[in-house]
């Protein structure tokens, strides 16, 4: 089989993607259109034609400033079923999706009317396309330890539909540490928890992430390569780190993708898994990103396989269930 035919066949699981990352401009004007918002744009191609990023906050920008056209809870279904119909065209069988609730809420809207859009998604996805999913609401550490914790408030009567949470947006200036209170009391009332650590951020950022935060999973990491003793770590307690190459090609974190150092870390023995972050901004889906990666860094039929092994053992679902997932992959 080619590597193309074994990409686009194996199961696979996203364990990180920004579901306001995943708006296609044909969606946001259709959405804006229904109700009634103007857009600085006059058509898809001047969207995409905007969409040259020179580092993550030039990219940041331009995302938040397209969420605002998110309303109702309509629009954050479509938004997460758009979305799913992307992972069944990947053979993308499960997916932890990130959510930002206060790009919403600070701006006036309910809790309530994003996630229940979203996790009726997630409830369809499960029913009519076979793809299982868990939601993480991730805290933007550009704000306050005190609206990550208003957040965490708002969060409690959806606890049970919740499976962790998270931390995005800009990293270098707001480290870890900004909110290890709030992770601890997430911990307590028993969310799982990732951090982004190492996108543009130095091994410390990550180094916190584990010691201050006690997450599960590292998003990005990527920059944990210049430091040893964190390697050693990383490869030791299998410690997953959910990359995002096309994600890293864009935001400028690697100048070409042949520069990119995923294929070297697995060979090292560290559990990495490969994600689109962003893909409605970065230029495409899970397979294309794996597609993107093969074709750079040669990778073998082996090489792929353990990458697509590495998402379901990096995945919050049951030790069964990875299993099942595991000995499928194993079979090609
Ligand atoms: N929010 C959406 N995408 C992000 C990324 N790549 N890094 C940090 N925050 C984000
Ligand atoms: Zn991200």
């Amino acid at each position: 089989m080619s590597n193309l035919a074994l990409i686009k066949n194996l199961p696979k699981a996203e364990l990180h993607v920004h579901i306001e990352g995943t708006f296609e401009p044909e969606l946001m004007f259709a959405i804006a259109k229904r109700n009634q918002i103007a857009i600085p744009y006059s058509s898809v191609e001047e969207v995409k034609n905007a969409y040259n990023f020179h580092n993550l906050q030039s990219f940041l920008d331009i995302y938040y400033a397209g969420a605002n056209v998110l309303i109702h809870e309509q629009d954050f279904y479509d938004l997460a079923w758009a979305y799913f119909e992307k992972c069944a065209t990947d053979n993308v069988v499960h997916t932890e999706i990130f959510f930002d609730p206060q790009t919403h809420t600070e701006r006036g809207m309910d809790f309530a009317t994003c996630f229940n859009g979203l996790y009726r998604a997630c409830q369809d996805a499960k029913q009519k396309l076979n793809i299982s999913s868990h939601l993480i609401m991730c805290f933007l550490r550009h704000l306050s330890e005190e609206s990550a914790f208003n957040t965490l408030e708002q969060a409690l009567p959806f606890k049970d539909k919740i499976i962790g949470v998270g931390l995005d947006s800009s990293e270098v200036g707001n480290p870890p540490s900004k909110f290890e209170r709030v992770f601890a009391r997430a911990r307590e009332l028993g969310f799982l928890t990732v951090a982004h650590a190492g996108e543009e951020g130095d091994p410390d950022y990550v180094w916190q992430a584990l010691n201050l935060l006690k997450v599960n999973r590292i998003d990005h990491g990527v920059r944990s390569e210049e430091d040893d003793k964190l390697m050693q770590r990383l490869i030791a307690e299998q410690m997953p780190l959910t990359v995002c190459p096309l994600s890293n090609l864009k935001l400028c974190v690697v100048k070409n993708l042949t520069d990119h150092n995923i294929k070297r870390m697995l060979n090292q023995g560290v559990c990495v898994t490969v994600n689109s972050d962003d893909p409605a901004y970065f230029g495409g889906y899970m397979n294309d990103n794996f597609i993107a990666i093969d074709t750079a860094l040669n990778l073998t039929s082996d090489e792929l396989k353990q990458l697509a092994i590495n998402s379901f053992n990096a995945s919050f679902i049951s030790d069964d269930e990875k299993q099942y997932w595991i000995s499928k992959i194993k079979a090609y």
